[in-house]
């Protein structure tokens, strides 16, 4: 805390500095960026998002949702509710019973049968995802499906707060034989960030429940969506979505994979599965972590939609995770997989005429969804790839010449699986190669020059899923710091000046619910009620905000601006709002002397310079959200003006042109 006021105050006192033009020094260092010729175009979908459930990321996070296990099908049907009458008194029916009944609805094969023999000695508790957060004065939509076999019953549904007082209380009337929805609006009394939710009951008797619903009203535009989750979306101006993931996609084995079929339609059809990242590490075990899917593959393309980004669906490609079972599906019985693929196609793009189209439609979105890309497999690997790669590309490309393809390169940037990947995609004429990079700070600024030398007449690169490891890979004890968001800049100077070949990037992964992660380091934490930004998330908005329309040639002593004395840099023109943009990044721990010079163009004068930086092992927090945060100034720019670039620091210079 202490050392991030230290660099407030810093950070004031440099901004001054860089508002005025200061005297140049002997070591000094010159960049010279050539507005007269741009190197080439920066595509659209250059700086993306990848979304992935992971993190209870989607059910406990981006979707609103507050009851876990909301129709009794989680492996333990009562996991994540608490039957009141075990507390107060012994294990027996006296106040009353819940009976878990098998039903013939498809796809919901559980509903709870309730006995109330002691109305007021009984209540059904959910506990939520940690715990239910709820805003004073917001209104709360609950649904319930219920039928009664006998008389009327009343539910009595209350918010309640940490101490299981109640926070805001209504009444439903369960009358039909039929099963019917009932909704009922709560007004929570309180902020409470650990809530839950009580059903009590008001006579006795019996009822059935089932598709119990909790939905907050400050959701995101009419969705179902936490609105500052999304909020923080959609201020990064992400170029692409990718979803939903991801080793998810792939499954532990190929029955858990991922099925994009099964996640459309009413949400209520939609049938439950485990989330692979249930079981998968050991040290961050998550019992209770199930997908409901209520955050499906049209939820996912209108979100897509909503925040200005292209759709990028991945689908299994008939492998089964390879660091888990490696399940395979033969080469003769991969067509259903294949069949997904086009008909998810035609979900996305096809006319209400087609048979797809036509649930979009009736979903609600008539209006197609201009898909362009479309991911065959996440991490995979070896010929068993390669093999099934080309099966799908050929379907792909002969019903749907124009959708590009994403391939992947495997789980490395590097090493025998990623050179046979590689070249192999290479022959084959691949549309674009998604390569993953989880490693330690330094391989991030060792590799800002990585494409520097890439194969031009290969396929374009998508930087898919990078963060800097500040442990080691996969480490629970990784950070968000500093450091390793400073050498992702670096690198992704290094992208940027690439522009050619690298034609998309997104972090990961995205989201991290607070008490219920599995991985880190993710590039934005949140609760119950609240949500920060890391300072990564800083790095990719500021790219992804100024990311112009083509790239410039930027040079110092005739080199790439990419390591030598620590600096890195990259430039850009966006050709719309008039303006040259230069990304500087001084990785040492020292203030540097640069004087930038503008060729090629004649400069209005005015700008503007943002500046990240902190100390190397500074992290944000739900104390301290805002710690590291980017810090805007206006500058006068001249065709030559020094400037100092602050230590350890990430600098965006906006030059206005005439
Ligand atoms: O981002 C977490 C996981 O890391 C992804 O699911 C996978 O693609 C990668 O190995």
């Amino acid at each position: 805390m202490r050392a991030g006021i230290e660099w407030k105050k810093f950070i004031a006192v440099f901004a001054l500095a860089s508002a005025s033009i200061v005297s140049v020094d002997a070591q000094k260092q010159v960049i010279d960026v050539d507005v007269s010729k741009t190197v080439s175009e920066v595509q659209p979908t250059m700086w993306g998002i990848f979304f992935e459930d992971i993190n209870f990321g989607a059910d406990g996070g981006l979707y609103a949702e507050l009851v876990k296990n909301r129709s009794f099908e989680f492996d333990v049907p009562l996991m994540g509710w608490h039957v009141e009458k075990y507390d107060k008194f012994s294990n027996n029916n006296e106040s009353g019973a819940v009976t878990i009944v098998n039903s013939d609805r498809e796809n919901n094969s559980r509903y709870a049968k309730i006995t109330v023999n002691n109305a007021a000695q009984f209540a059904l508790i959910n506990e939520g995802f940690f715990g239910m957060g709820f805003k004073k004065g917001l209104k709360y939509n609950f649904t319930v499906d219920a039928r009664t076999s006998g008389d009327a019953q009343t539910l009595v549904v209350e918010l309640l707060n940490e101490k299981n007082e109640s926070v805001g209380k209504t009444t439903i009337k369960v009358d039909s034989k039929e099963w019917k929805k009932y909704n009922a609006s709560i007004d929570a009394g309180a902020t409470v960030a650990k809530g839950k939710l009580k059903l009590g009951f008001a006579n006795q008797g019996t009822v059935d429940i089932d598709l119990i619903s909790l939905l907050p009203t400050d959701t995101w535009k009419g969705t179902n969506l936490r609105a500052d989750l999304v909020q923080l979306l959609y201020d990064l101006k992400p170029g692409f979505l990718r979803f939903p993931g991801g080793c998810i996609v792939e499954g532990r084995d190929l029955s858990q994979r991922y099925q994009w079929k099964k996640t459309v339609g009413e949400r209520d059809d939609r049938e439950l599965m485990i989330n692979r990242w249930n079981t998968e590490f050991h040290h961050r075990p998550a019992p209770d972590y199930f997908q409901s899917f209520s955050l499906g593959f049209y939820e996912y393309f209108k979100l897509a939609e909503d925040i200005g980004a292209a759709p990028l669906p991945i689908l299994s490609c008939g492998m089964a995770c390879q660091f888990n079972t490696a399940e395979m599906v033969p080469l003769e019985n991969i067509d259903p997989y294949i069949q997904d693929a086009l008909d998810l196609i035609e979900f996305a793009n096809g006319g209400p005429e087609t048979k797809w189209g036509k649930l979009r439609a009736d979903m609600g979105h008539p209006a197609a969804f201009n898909l362009k890309l479309i991911g065959v497999g996440n991490e995979q690997w070896g010929p068993e790839y390669i093999e099934r790669y080309k099966v799908f590309a050929n379907a792909i490309k002969t019903k749907y010449p124009a959708i590009k393809i994403v391939s992947g390169t495997g789980p490395f940037p590097d090493g025998e699986l990623f050179d046979y990947a590689a070249k192999e995609l290479k022959q084959l004429k691949a549309d674009v190669v998604d390569e993953h990079y989880y490693r330690d700070p330094e391989w991030f600024f060792a590799n800002a020059k990585r494409y520097d030398s890439y194969d031009r007449s290969g396929p374009k690169i998508f930087a898919g899923e990078y963060a800097a490891q500040s442990k080691a890979i996969a480490s629970p004890d990784n950070k968000n710091n500093w450091m390793c968001a400073l050498s992702e800049a670096a690198f992704m100077t290094g992208l940027e000046r690439n522009a050619d070949v690298v034609h998309l990037a997104s972090y990961a992964p995205l989201f991290a619910h607070a008490e219920g992660w599995q991985w880190t380091p993710d590039l934005i934490w949140f609760n119950s009620l609240q949500a920060y930004a890391t300072p990564n998330y800083h790095v990719q908005k500021l790219f992804a905000n100024n990311k112009g329309t083509h790239t410039l040639s930027v040079l110092s002593g005739g080199k790439q601006v990419a390591g030598e004395n620590q600096l890195y840099a990259s430039a850009v023109i966006d050709k719309n709002s008039k303006e040259v943009i230069v990304k500087v990044v001084n990785a040492s721990a020292k203030q540097q002397s640069v004087q930038l010079k503008i060729g090629g163009a004649k400069i209005a004068g005015g700008g503007s310079v943002t500046v990240l930086a902190s100390d190397p092992e500074a992290v944000n927090s739900f104390n301290d959200p805002t710690l590291i945060k980017p810090v805007e100034q206006a500058i006068t720019a001249k065709k030559d003006f020094d400037v100092v670039v602050a230590p350890r620091s990430l600098s965006v210079y906006k030059i206005k042109l005439r």
